[in-house]
């Protein structure tokens, strides 16, 4: 079976066949993901979060990055893999992104990153792209950036904000990126970036209008005791069958 590539998602959009994207973190769920049928697994610096059990992503480092990516990349025959380039690794400067990513395609196997910014990334993705990385944007909610939003809240709320969003998916779409990543923008909006841009939209919590969907496996799988965001669907509950399993072994 040959893995997707990034010509295969953009041939998805023109077809308007929708992209199933989900996170991915170790070796045998990301081996079970791959042969659902998953077109994108994602190292999301969510790890911090699902896996490390910090309260946001910042806590996560390139080497972290690197270890999960490796065990994913071990387990994947079909999915493209794309893994996250961890807080203030890609916009403390160019030579430190190019650095930063190709230890992620190096070491840790990955087909693509995915940085979270937006117009102000411009050169860095120009330089990646042009390095013989592809890159995914991600703009609205950027959890690397919970501390200067004030917390998790929709973003592109305003027209202002809007038309904002709108154009760093366009300068990110000019600088090479081969996707972007709408979190938690209103559902409109994300049907006019859709429309507006010729690559493929990926959007969680951003209705039903963008290209693709991305989710955090543990909340698609129902994988927490904790907190589940709004937007989640679960499609199983692995949480109460894990729990089920321990009480019948004890
Ligand atoms: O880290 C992550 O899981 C992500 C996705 C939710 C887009 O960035
Ligand atoms: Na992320």
């Amino acid at each position: 079976m040959t893995q997707i590539t990034i010509r295969n998602l953009l041939q998805m959009k023109q077809k308007k066949e929708k992209i199933a994207m989900l996170t991915a973190y170790d070796y045998p769920t990301a081996r079970i993901m791959d042969q659902s049928g998953l077109h994108i697994l994602l190292i999301g610096d969510s790890l911090g979060m699902v896996v490390q059990g910090h309260s946001t992503t910042l806590p996560v480092t390139l080497d972290h990055m690197v270890y999960h990516t490796q065990m994913v990349s071990r387990a994947v025959e079909r999915a493209m893999v794309v893994a996250d380039m961890p807080f203030l690794t890609h916009n403390v400067s160019t030579e430190d992104a190019l650095r930063a990513a190709g230890r992620i395609m190096q070491e840790g196997g990955a087909q693509g990153v995915k940085i979270e910014g937006g117009r102000e990334l411009s050169t860095t993705v120009e330089r990646l792209v042009g390095a013989g990385i592809p890159v995914m944007g991600h703009i609205g909610l950027t959890p690397q950036s919970v501390h200067a939003l004030g917390g998790f809240h929709v973003q592109g709320r305003t027209e202002e904000a809007a038309i904002r969003l709108l154009e760093d998916a366009l300068a990110l779409q000019d600088a090479g990126a081969f996707a972007i990543v709408l979190e938690v923008v209103p559902a409109e909006v994300a049907q006019v970036v859709t429309e507006a841009l010729s690559i493929p939209t990926i959007g969680i919590g951003a209705g039903p209008h963008c290209d693709g969907q991305v989710l955090v496996f543990h909340d698609m799988a129902g994988y927490t005791s904790g907190y589940i965001p709004k937007h989640n669907k679960a499609y199983a509950h692995l949480a109460d069958i894990l729990k089920e399993a321990g009480v019948k072994y004890v």
